[in-house]
């Protein structure tokens, strides 16, 4: 039996008519960008995600760019990060004309690890902007204290832990911001590109939401140099259809990551993810580390089942990144991590014997 890596088509024909219906209304409306529509949902994702206010934009990227420039960032800043994630993390930090700084990771979670950040903090550091890596917040409690002991802001990419936990604090409402992606492969997606910031600061809140429309309060009168980066009113219409469900499809993320854990424990070739003390992880992906990674992954993809590796190259080891001076050997646990690392389909709408097959694919080529 086939297993996708991702079906999206599973999910939205569960909400097939409620997303019929949103979509002509849209189309009906006449207003596709901004507008009521997309304020509706910004009020629904803050109280989501505990937080005062939720700013729609156009992707997860621009959302970290967007909360990094309100912020304050920008030329001569640096701001501490991970190099094992998504690009987009640092290229929100160069658009605003500041370097990124990697810290290391922590083996177990794979998030920024706070000892490694607090070695490389000096006068030019003006942020940390950790990432909620597959689906679980760092650190966070140390990393507010390191913050709040330095004068640095904290953003957070929580582009993959939309409903993520840590001590009964959502993702997004730790720091200064918290940034989200609506992209179609993340847990809360949309049918194109969508991002979200949240915070509880009201002067953030409203440089962002002036940024996002070309730096302007009043039509043709500029405040600042700003961005086109607002939210579709479909996007939105969408989102708000789903968001109700989000808790359900973590849930159910969290259920197949238990059947995981059950029936891959034994074999001693596997560490399975690990969940931190306090912390609910919502499984935007399940990510083991094993020996053999390459021959794995090939097996699977010979039994027609979806796996993927995220990240098969950390980001100060690429051309582009070059410049800002890192090398091999600099990062020795991502440079490790990024060796080992796969991950298994984890959607909620997988069905139990498609799990089973992912096990006895997985199985047999341990010769388990
Ligand atoms: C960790 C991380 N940061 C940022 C992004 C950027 O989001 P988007 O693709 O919506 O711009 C993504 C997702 O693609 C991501 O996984």
């Amino acid at each position: 039996m086939a297993v996708p890596f991702f079906d999206i088509t599973r999910q939205n024909r569960s909400f097939q008519p409620q997303l019929d219906q949103v979509i002509k209304a849209s189309v009906d409306s006449g207003r596709y960008i901004l507008g009521q529509t997309v304020a509706d949902f910004e009020q629904a994702a803050a109280g989501f995600c505990g937080t005062k206010h939720a700013i729609g934009v156009a992707s997860g990227t621009d959302a970290l760019h967007l909360a990094l420039r309100a912020c304050g960032i920008g030329p001569g800043d640096e701001v501490i990060t991970t190099a094992f994630t998504f690009v987009a993390t640092i290229e929100a930090i160069i658009y605003c004309g500041a370097k990124p700084v990697f810290a290391d990771i922590e083996p177990k979670t794979f998030n920024i690890e706070p000892r490694s950040v607090t070695s490389i903090i000096n006068k030019k550091t003006k942020a940390i902007l950790p990432v909620s890596l597959y689906g679980q917040t760092p650190d966070m409690q140390n990393l507010l204290s390191i913050c709040d002991k330095r004068g640095l802001r904290l953003v957070e990419d929580a582009c993959q832990a939309i409903g993520a936990e840590q001590n009964g604090t959502k993702s997004g409402a730790f720091g200064d911001a918290g940034c989200f992606s609506f992209f179609p492969t993340k847990n809360l997606g949309c049918f194109g590109d969508g991002g979200l910031i949240t915070t509880n600061n009201g002067n953030l809140a409203d440089e962002c939401r002036v940024l996002r429309g070309h730096g302007s309060r009043e039509m043709y009168k500029y405040e600042m140099i700003g961005y086109n980066s607002r939210l579709d009113a479909l996007q939105a219409a969408i989102l708000h259809v789903k968001l109700p469900k989000l808790d359900d499809f973590s849930h159910n993320r969290r259920i197949n990551a238990e059947f995981y854990r059950k029936n891959l424990v034994n074999i001693a070739e596997i560490s399975l993810p690990t969940e931190a003390k306090g912390c609910k992880h919502v499984y935007n992906q399940f990510t083991l580390r094993v020996k053999e990674r390459d021959k794995l992954v090939a097996h699977l993809r010979s039994k027609n089942i979806g796996s993927m590796v995220y990240y098969p190259l950390a980001l100060h080891l690429h051309q582009a990144y070059s410049y800002l001076g890192f090398k091999k050997g600099d990062l020795p646990e991502t440079e490790k991590a990024q060796t080992e690392v796969m991950s298994l389909p984890i959607f909620p709408e997988l069905t139990e014997s498609e799990l089973a097959e992912v096990v006895s694919a997985i199985k047999e080529f341990y010769k388990k």
